[in-house]
């Protein structure tokens, strides 16, 4: 049912842990299953520059995260936020139907904690041409 990929992230995740004083924190949980991701990221000249998360979940959501936050650890914070869930569900090797919303919680949550980084340091927030 798990590609190999995703099998080798949930057995040896990256990233796993917190961030003491994190310039962004976000706490989501799965409206679909109600289960639980915190991500923490030390930003520095508009990069994520750390990046540490506990998920409260299945082998899916522990792989998503796992990637989500080697896919986007060292990249600016514009780059982090265009990642969806679809992009880190296709490095995982794709997912089974049923648990594409465990890829929806690891991105929801990396979302989460850059918007929490621009509430507290809005002067950080990118101007878009668009307003
Ligand atoms: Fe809840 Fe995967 S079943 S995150």
């Amino acid at each position: 049912m798990y590609s190999e990929i995703l099998i080798e992230h949930f057995q040896n995740p990256r990233n796993v842990g917190t961030i003491e004083n994190p310039d962004g924190y976000a706490k989501v949980d799965s409206p679909v299953c109600g289960d639980l991701m915190e991500i923490y990221i030390k930003v520095h000249d508009g990069k994520i520059q750390d990046i540490k998360y506990r998920t409260f979940g299945c082998a899916a959501a522990i792989a998503s995260s796992s990637m989500a936050t080697e896919m986007v650890k060292g990249q600016p914070l514009e780059v982090a936020e265009e990642l969806t869930d679809q992009v880190v569900a296709e490095k995982l090797g794709g997912l089974p139907e049923a648990k594409i919303h465990c890829s929806v919680l690891a991105a929801s949550a990396l979302h989460a904690a850059i918007q929490d980084y621009y509430q507290k340091h809005p002067e950080a927030r990118p101007v878009r041409a668009d307003g």
